[in-house]
């Protein structure tokens, strides 16, 4: 089956909290899991980045949606393709909240991957990843 993969970075409304963050990742996993849509979001505290895989339209729908979602602004998609197989297809949405400057944030990074991953995407991974490292620390 075609799958999109849908890879985008944005930068955190200033008066999120751990409390917000949560609230998001509950919901996108519970309807990432009815949508089959499955991904990864990383986040530093100032900046995200997320990268979601599925079929077309879900991808497309919750694309809108997030573009809309005003707990982030300056949304912008880094890479879109097609895949045959998933890159997370255990994870309907794995928060990994890094906390360090962007070699150390690799490799946690790079911890977490699964290992049948798509070389592809994990230079992907973390090639973006480089760009959001950086402190965090958020209010409760
Ligand atoms: C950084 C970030 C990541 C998000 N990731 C997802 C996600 O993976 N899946 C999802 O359904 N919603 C996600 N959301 C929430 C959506 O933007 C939206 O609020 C949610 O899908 C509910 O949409 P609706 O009530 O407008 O239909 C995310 C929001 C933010 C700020």
């Amino acid at each position: 089956m075609q799958l999109k993969t849908l890879t985008y970075v944005s930068r955190a409304s200033l008066d999120i909290t751990e409390r917000d963050l949560l609230a998001i990742l509950e919901v996108a996993q519970r309807r990432n899991a009815l949508e089959g849509i499955t991904g990864l979001l990383i986040f530093n505290g100032v900046r995200f980045l997320q990268i979601v895989e599925g079929p077309e339209e879900a991808i497309d729908l919750l694309v809108a949606g997030l573009r809309r979602d005003p707990r982030h602004t300056a949304f912008e998609v880094q890479d879109e393709r097609f895949v045959t197989a998933r890159s997370f297809p255990d994870w309907s949405m794995q928060l990994v909240q890094v906390s360090t400057a962007f070699q150390e944030a690799q490799r946690e990074v790079v911890g977490v991957l699964p290992d049948e991953i798509d070389p592809a995407i994990r230079a992907l991974v973390l090639a973006n990843t480089q760009s959001i490292g950086g402190p965090v620390s958020l209010p409760d």
